[in-house]
């Protein structure tokens, strides 16, 4: 039977996470420390104080959260492997104990029928190497090439779909030059060095795990911004197209074409020359990918400038980004362009809810990334979930969200693009970095006090889809 709302054979359904988001236990059998720990135990810049432990205790119970997808049917699950679990030095001696969890659960996964999909960097730098200078030092992109070759080469067997690096822009951007994430620096020139040796490291990791000869997808999960001019004037036309380059050309371009983008150069001429781009980063940074990664939350809509518009609706002193939790400058902006909300109903992350954001970055990548296959990595929201009297958690808006997205996916799906799948952000609530606890993004709910889970209702409704592949009526 064909349904209207059923998305074709063979779609993957999944849900992502991110070890320091879930994984707890940041001592244990010998895990270093990492640049989020620097950063949580630096006063004033993660909510209320909050640390990456206890989070889900995933390390103590990734069996029973095995358990829990298996009751969401997902196909594949979407994880991160904790450089100082695997690296404590960041570089030398490898911990086996700490590549054993991921082996592990890697077995937990395939046992229970889901796809492992594994990500290398989703943000936990180990410490010793921001000691020594982090991204915006080239040698990281080395340590990271050859991290990712011991992990591809103890997991590669069983492992096949691969993410290099998460989110670059979050960890350059608002790593060092917004500070509102780790390591919290704030000078946008490190920031420039620290998303090229970002992509640099990306292209240097996809050699070294093709070079393990094992059967290997290669792709990265990239947050690519819907960024929309207020209005259709020609100044704000001008600062949607800046907002642009250094949101998404600036990695796009180098990733799909191997070159950056000459307005992007142009724009951001008064703060560096680029002399950290070496002759043969681009080659290096445009190996073919075997699929890109999609996360997607929100649109963004800028102004160049306040004038005119109503106080209330406009933030940033440049433009401040719904992800950056707190206002900034978009590097390369004008001082007076702001971001504009629509009025649009918000996320508990104050993040306008369009799912036609969803359709149009699917449209544009699939135009621009020349016919390869697309996966949506990162999808979901935050809303203020209790669990009630009955037991439940009653989410009845993030159902919403999600069955608004869900099928911006699938008209997306309906007009050609090759997207194969899509992970839910995420399985479990987590600590959401500078929110620390205080967001809650799960399809399942966890009391932190307790460690207890509970499927909410989203997560039920979710279940249906991924067992299905039709949109459930609600
Ligand atoms: C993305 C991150 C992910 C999560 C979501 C809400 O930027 O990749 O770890 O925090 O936002």
């Amino acid at each position: 039977m064909t349904d209207r709302e059923e998305f074709p054979e063979g779609f993957l359904w999944g849900a992502a996470t991110a070890s320091f988001q879930i994984e707890g236990a940041t001592t244990a059998d010998g895990r270093g420390a990492s640049i989020w720990d620097t950063f949580c135990a630096t006063p004033g810049k993660v909510l209320g104080g909050d640390t990456g432990d206890p989070a889900d205790d995933h390390y103590h119970r990734h069996a029973q959260d095995v358990g829990l997808m298996r009751e969401l049917n997902l196909g594949a699950y979407r994880f991160s492997v904790a450089w100082p679990r695997v690296l404590p030095e960041g570089s030398g001696e490898v911990n086996r104990a700490g590549l054993d969890f991921y082996d592990r659960l890697v077995d937990t996964l395939l046992a229970a029928g889901i796809q492992p999909w594994a990500t290398l960097y989703h943000w936990d730098l180990p410490q010793r190497l921001q000691d020594a200078g982090g991204w915006p030092h080239r040698d990281t992109a080395r340590r990271f090439a050859d991290y990712a070759a011991v992990v591809a080469e103890r997991l590669g067997d069983r492992v096949r779909h691969w993410m290099t690096v998460n989110e670059p822009w979050c960890a350059s951007f608002l790593g060092h030059h917004l500070g509102v994430h780790a390591p919290g620096h704030r000078d946008p020139v490190a920031a420039l060095a620290a998303a090229h040796h970002l992509l640099l490291g990306h292209g240097l990791a996809a050699e070294a795990i093709r070079s393990t000869g094992h059967d290997a997808r290669i792709g990265l999960a990239h947050n690519q911004a819907v960024i929309r001019p207020h209005s259709a004037t020609a100044e704000d036309v001008r600062a949607a197209r800046r907002a642009d380059g250094v949101r998404n050309r600036i990695f796009t371009d180098p990733l799909l074409r191997g070159a950056y983008p000459a307005d992007v150069l142009a724009d951001l001429a008064h703060l560096t020359d680029f002399s950290f781009v070496a002759d043969t980063d681009l080659a290096a940074i445009a190996t073919p990918l075997d699929f890109l990664g999609v996360n997607y939350y929100a649109p963004e809509w800028v102004a160049a400038s306040a004038k005119g518009l109503d106080p209330d609706t406009v933030s940033g002193g440049g433009v401040g980004s719904g992800e950056d939790g707190g206002g900034g400058a978009w590097i390369g902006a004008t001082p007076e362009e702001v971001h504009v909300s629509q009025g649009l109903p918000v996320t508990h992350m104050g993040w306008e809810v369009d799912p036609s954001g969803m359709y149009d970055v699917l449209r544009r990548l699939a135009a621009e990334s020349g016919g390869i296959d697309l996966y949506v990595t990162e999808n979901g929201c935050a809303y203020e979930d209790t669990v009630t009297g009955d037991g439940a958690v009653h989410d009845p808006d993030r159902i919403a969200y999600y069955e608004g997205h869900v099928r911006a996916a699938l008209e997306a799906v309906r007009s050609g693009v090759p997207l194969r799948g899509y992970f839910a952000w995420s399985l479990l609530d987590n600590f959401e970095w500078a929110w620390g606890y205080s967001r809650r993004f799960g399809l399942v709910h966890v009391d932190y006090a307790t460690q207890e889970r509970v499927v909410k209702d989203s997560g039920r409704w979710y279940a249906r889809l991924a067992g299905t592949g039709r949109i459930p009526r609600r």
